[in-house]
């Protein structure tokens, strides 16, 4: 072993320890086994069952992933591969039974990833101790572990060059990242099964990752619109007041949220009879004007004999059981006395189905909220406590907030797959997949799962939101790194809680939050019980309600541009948002940057998030770049732009087409309006986009059929489309054309031949072509000289 590395635990280890010796190597060129054997007797170590004999396999599984897995043992690696080596002999490793250590020396301090966290989005030079994995009902504060883990890691080398590094391990871990670099893991338990991913670009290792963990789910298009949720709607009275003001104030939005005060004393897949006994019509009212709606579920079952979903769960024997398998684990949730059903049962997809469709027959909801799936428990462990054995009391924890058992269920309850010590971060995850499953039975058709607890992988099934965040201007500015951060772990359906959930409504941030929000793949306002209700047709908000407007009928005309972003994450894997570094890695300027972010790679959004600031400092990588509202150009650099409370500033790429449509107030509108191309030329005059379109909703419409795909491009003052696929019999119309960045006023301009009427703004520079009334589905092309 060499030197010893800052932030490796030299104290855990005797001062002679020598860890392994490497013995054989036998492999071919695409696979070595290496075989290890401990250098110490294990006596000396503080931690229980050292294995002595240790096999590591090293695999190029493609020409860019490659996999280093312990089979039943520690691993060593000094496997060298282009740009990036994986190098740990910077510190001792250790593989006991309960304690497992590796330091990973990485070619770079440019690292992000890692979660669930909230900071910023680069880690800082020396971030640790507390970076932390163990899912836990945890607002989202810094230094904390929260409601998901991700154990995946991305660095940018100084040539601008991206490795991805992820550790395939539920159990519970803690990180250090040292300066110079290396990355030190401690988990408590589990395999190590390491995962390299060579890019070389940023999009290229998410896209990588997503081959190992699953590309993410197609969400419906209405998921797409405004959702508007609050927890603390006293009855459906009180509920259809602001579902009416919203519709009489033609605020767009698509999907009304219920929380738990539906429920009959908080139960599962129950009315309260007395509130919300007229929920049902509530929402057929909803879907007769093209709206949708999703109620919460939580996992904790209310232990009353005589409930359903607790008689018929504990016939199946599908509840996490204790320790000694002699019963259900009792804990302590919103209806009282709970017990959690094991979705890892082979029987349990089977059991959530059976409730949730006798529910759905009586209330016909589009989607599931599953909330409180760490899973979160009021009392510590168990109603009875939890055992003194080293499961419950493990002799290494690594430093998170609590402790293990701590408002979760005792780590040595029994589910079908492991004790829950190995499984409890996989909660949320396989309660997603068995929604998942649910829904597409129920409804055949794409439904929304939106979860507060996620693994690697869960964006097959789910999306997320980022918790019970606070009405701050600090939570608005984190909220940015969280998005980014679950777009780089494939669960891109995701956003914050608009306004903020805990705190005072602040009219200010609340506006200037809306804006933002917009840009949220996932738009959702949610508060909680306590205070003034946020919804944007709150008399709070009568000045700065056409602010609000205006920024939900822009996000409703960008729709088409981020359903086909999100076609392309389903297909290829490739993030939805993404920092700046991942379009312009070469750039070290934007290695930093997480107050602004890109959709796709085209279109750039410069947020507000200062209390009072009128204008916003915002940093244009290399190019040009154009004002989506004006038009304006803009060459790469750090500008100051204006930004009055009624605006946000959002510039297209230069070189970039966008398919936008007309706006209404619910996308079921939307998707029949008139489309317009927001064409942004580069400096040399060339742009492209594309348009994937469907009904929305079918399952079936990604794998080539039953979709239409539309190129588009531009190219010496012309601009041609190509119908790649013409599958979904619809009339799209082509509206409008508007050419950004065309530097001389037309003389002349055609459309498929033929003169057409145009406009030109000589300040802006901008091009307009309007009422064309064209076929969207018929190749085109347009002239202008
Ligand atoms: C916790 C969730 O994070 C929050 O969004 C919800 O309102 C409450 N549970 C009540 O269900």
């Amino acid at each position: 072993m060499s030197s010893k590395a800052a932030g490796a635990s030299w104290c855990f280890y005797p001062a002679d320890y020598k860890g392994y010796t490497i013995g054989n190597i036998t492999g071919s060129s695409i696979g070595k086994s290496v075989r290890l054997s401990r250098a110490l007797s294990s006596a000396s170590l503080p931690f229980p069952k050292p294995l002595s004999e240790l096999k590591i396999d090293v695999q190029e599984e493609t020409e860019t992933r490659i996999r280093v897995k312990a089979k039943n043992q520690i691993y060593i690696c000094t496997y060298k591969f282009c740009h990036f080596s994986f190098d740990s002999t910077v510190a001792p490793m250790t593989y006991t039974d309960q304690y497992i250590e590796i330091t990973v020396a990485v070619p770079t301090s440019n690292l992000y990833g890692l979660g669930e966290r909230i900071g910023t989005l680069k880690l800082k030079p020396e971030e640790g101790p507390k970076i932390t994995f163990w899912s836990r009902d945890q607002p989202p504060d810094p230094d904390r572990n929260l409601y998901g883990s991700h154990p995946f890691m991305l660095g940018v080398e100084s040539d601008g060059k991206a490795f991805g590094i992820f550790l395939l391990n539920s159990n519970a871990m803690g990180l250090v990242k040292t300066n110079p670099v290396s990355v030190n893991y401690k988990t408590t338990g589990g395999i190590l099964d390491f995962y390299v991913f060579l890019g070389p670009s940023p999009d290229q290792v998410i896209q990588q990752y997503s081959e190992v963990i699953g590309k993410t789910m197609m969400p419906p298009y209405w998921s797409l619109g405004f959702h508007l949720c609050r927890w603390g709607y006293t009855n459906t009275d009180n509920l259809r007041l602001i579902v009416n003001d919203m519709r009489k104030k033609q605020i767009p939005y698509d999907t009304q949220w219920v929380d738990i005060d539906y429920m009959d004393s908080y139960k599962d897949w129950t009315l309260d009879p007395n509130s919300f006994s007229d929920l049902p019509n509530l929402v057929n009212d909803l879907h007769s004007y093209g709206m949708h709606f999703i109620p919460i579920v939580d996992p904790g079952i209310s232990n009353t004999v005589g409930y359903a979903p607790y008689d018929d769960g504990v016939q199946r024997g599908i509840f996490i059981k204790t320790h000694d398998n002699s019963s259900f684990i009792v804990g302590k949730v919103w209806p009282g006395n709970t017990v959690f059903p094991d979705f890892t049962h082979p029987d349990a997809e089977n059991y959530w189905y059976t409730h949730a469709k006798a529910f759905h027959d009586k209330v016909n909801y589009d989607g599931l909220w599953i909330d409180m799936n760490e899973p979160s428990n009021f009392v510590k462990g168990s109603l009875t406590g939890c055992t003194t054995g080293n499961i419950d009391e493990p002799p290494f924890v690594p430093p998170i907030t609590g402790d293990m058992i701590d408002k979760t269920l005792c780590t040595s309850a029994q589910q079908h797959l492991s004790s829950h010590y190995n499984l409890h971060s996989l909660y949320g995850h396989f309660e997603a997949k068995a929604t998942y499953d649910t829904l597409k039975k129920i409804r055949d058709k794409r439904s929304l799962v939106i979860s507060r607890s996620t693994f690697a992988g869960s964006g097959k099934y789910t999306g997320h939101w980022t918790g019970d965040n606070h009405s701050t201007w600090a939570d608005l500015i984190y909220s940015i790194s969280g998005i980014i951060n679950f777009n780089m772990f494939g669960i891109p359906m995701v956003g914050a809680d608009i306004c903020g959930f805990a705190g005072a409504v602040d009219v200010e941030l609340c506006t200037r939050w809306m804006q933002l929000g917009a840009f949220y793949p996932f738009m959702r306002n949610h508060r909680d019980r306590d205070g003034d209700g946020q919804d944007p047709a709150s008399s709070l908000f009568t000045s700065t309600l056409p602010i609000m407007k205006k920024a939900l009928e822009q996000r409703y005309r960008l729709l088409p541009y981020l359903y086909t972003l999100f076609y392309r994450s389903h297909t290829d894997g490739r993030p939805v948002i993404r920092p700046l570094f991942f379009q312009f890695p070469q750039d070290p300027k934007t290695y930093d940057i997480d107050r602004q972010f890109l959709w796709g790679s085209g279109l750039l959004i410069s947020p507000v998030l200062v209390k009072g600031a009128t204008t916003v400092t915002a940093y244009l990588p290399a190019g040009n770049w154009f004002d989506i509202e004006t038009g304006v150009e803009s060459m790469g650099g750090t500008h100051v732009f204006d930004a009055p409370l009624s605006k946000i500033n959002a510039h297209i790429r230069g070189g970039v087409i966008i398919p936008t449509q007309d706006h209404d107030v619910t996308t079921t509108k939307s998707r029949t309006k008139d489309f317009t191309l927001l064409v942004a030329l580069s400096t040399t005059g060339l742009a492209s986009g594309e348009l994937f379109w469907d009904n929305g909703e079918s399952y079936d419409t990604t794998g080539g059929q039953n979709n239409n795909f539309i190129e588009f491009t531009a190219e010496n003052a012309r601009l041609k489309s190509k119908v790649v696929l013409y599958d979904y019999a619809v009339k799209m119309t082509l509206g409008s054309v508007v050419i950004f960045g065309v530097h001389s006023r037309p003389t002349i301009a055609n459309f498929n031949g033929h003169h057409v009427p145009f406009t030109y703004d000589s300040n802006a520079k901008v091009l307009r072509f309007q009422h064309l009334n064209g076929d969207l589905l018929r190749t085109f092309t347009f002239t202008w000289s």
